[in-house]
């Protein structure tokens, strides 16, 4: 739906921010009626206060090596990264939007101690853990614990999001389209072929493939495997095993095109200025360009995500396309209840109907460089936003969620706003 605001035109490329009554169409259903509702005033001067004067702290992968990190080094049962490069362009943003006190802080087992000797009033999550299983949900689980108040999804959601396996239970639980699936361990069965197994027969029936076999939780297109007869299931299932010492995930191959799109809560921020919707906010829709014989997407840790292989998607071309993504990750949003931002991969069978291929609960939040850019951040420029609205955004929506349904989690702010 179209819609005029007095506010923003941005332009990422030289960085020129420009105010200029511009027509927006989001395709987001409703905005705030033109006589702003005071929620949305009150809730701008608690992000600027909160900004002033919290100590924020941005929390990235602690290295289980790093001596006093943890009692003893474990597993990796999703691969390790530490994204504090990301941590930096998030707490670099913070800082040009006005935050005076912000940290940087590795996630380990010293995170609480340094919390409380650096008084840290707030935290923003932006790690996928150190080590062990579930590591997604291990920050915000430790925040939980403290009750110190962060940026992220909560323990039991990160646990969700980041198994692909939960994950699909859940979509498909709720209609949502996904492609078959099922679960196996080579080390929780004698049976190394799982052609023989009832829940392997109740997802595929006498599908012989091509499937997909990868980690049930992974990251950046690692171990990642097509396999094109059912017959040689068994040692794909055996290589991703040994890298990850978890679950492995079994689908059917979808061999048509790929999205990504992005949807967070329903507070937006443009040059301070903040919109509620009505729904969550659905943005940066984009096709993973693949190769001609590229079959699935190499991920960014191989090659860089550069213009050519996302293409962001345009409203004249491709403008159905678009409402379907956003309809499909809207219902993601509402129907699993989320309360921070995910990127959703999607992609089509070879008919051209989308199934949801996985949730990304920390997705990449690298500022935008004229070498590469994060795909969540390719469409803001549609949007009429930046980067730094993009981390604002995501400020405002969680101080709102704070205030308005967290008190409790809230009240240690309470002393910072007038
Ligand atoms: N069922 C499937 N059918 C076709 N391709 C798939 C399927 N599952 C995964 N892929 C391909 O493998 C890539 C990686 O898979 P997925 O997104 O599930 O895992 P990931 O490693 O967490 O990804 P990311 O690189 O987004 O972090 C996808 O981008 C897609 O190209
Ligand atoms: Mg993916």
């Amino acid at each position: 739906m179209a819609f005029a605001t007095a506010a923003l035109q941005t332009d990422l490329e030289d960085g020129a921010i420009q105010a200029s009554p511009k027509v927006f169409s989001l395709g987001n259903r409703a905005v705030t009626p033109a006589r702003r509702i005071g929620r949305l005033e009150q809730l701008e001067g608690q992000v600027a206060q909160l900004l002033d004067r919290a100590h924020i702290a941005v929390v990235y992968g602690g290295d289980k090596s790093a001596p006093g990190a943890v009692i003893r080094q474990s597993v990796n049962a999703r691969s390790w990264k530490s994204y504090r490069s990301v941590a930096e362009d998030i707490a670099e943003s913070l800082e040009r939007q006005g935050a005076r006190k912000v940290s940087l802080l590795a996630d380990d087992m010293r995170l609480g101690e340094r919390l409380q000797q650096e008084n840290v009033d707030m935290v923003w999550l932006n790690t996928g853990g150190v080590q062990g299983r579930s590591p997604m949900s291990h920050g915000a689980a430790m925040l939980e614990m403290m009750g110190v108040p962060y940026l992220g999804h909560d323990p039991l959601m990160s646990g969700i999001l980041d198994s692909k396996y939960i994950f699909k239970q859940n979509v498909s639980y709720l209609g949502l389209p996904t492609a078959a699936f099922t679960v196996w361990n080579p080390a929780s069965t004698s049976n190394p072929d799982p052609r023989q197994d009832r829940r392997f027969r109740r997802a595929f029936g006498d599908f012989n493939g091509p499937f997909i076999v990868k980690p049930v939780s992974g990251r950046a297109s690692l171990h990642v495997h097509v396999v094109d007869e059912a017959a040689d299931l068994a040692d794909a299932i055996d290589a991703v095993y040994s890298a990850t010492e978890n679950d492995v995930l079994i689908e059917t191959y979808l061999s048509g095109r790929e999205y990504c799109i992005a949807v967070g809560g329903p507070v937006v921020s443009r040059l301070t200025c903040l919109d509620r919707y009505e729904e969550p906010f659905a943005f940066s829709a984009a096709e993973r360009v693949l190769g001609e014989d590229e079959r699935i997407f190499t991920s960014m840790d191989q090659r860089p995500i550069t213009g050519d292989r996302i293409s962001v998607l345009n409203a004249d071309v491709d403008g159905s396309m678009i409402d379907e993504l956003k309809s499909i990750a809207r219902s993601v949003y509402e129907d699993m209840q989320l309360e921070s931002v995910i990127r959703l991969d999607i992609r089509a069978d070879a008919n051209g109907v989308l199934h949801i291929l996985e949730a990304n609960p920390k997705p990449d939040l690298a500022a935008p460089r004229a070498e590469k850019t994060s795909i969540i951040c390719t469409g803001l420029p549609n949007e009429g936003m930046a980067y730094d609205d993009l981390i604002r955004s995501m400020f405002a929506d969680r101080v709102d969620l704070l205030f308005c349904k967290r008190r409790g989690a809230a009240t240690a702010l309470d002393g910072l706003l007038d």
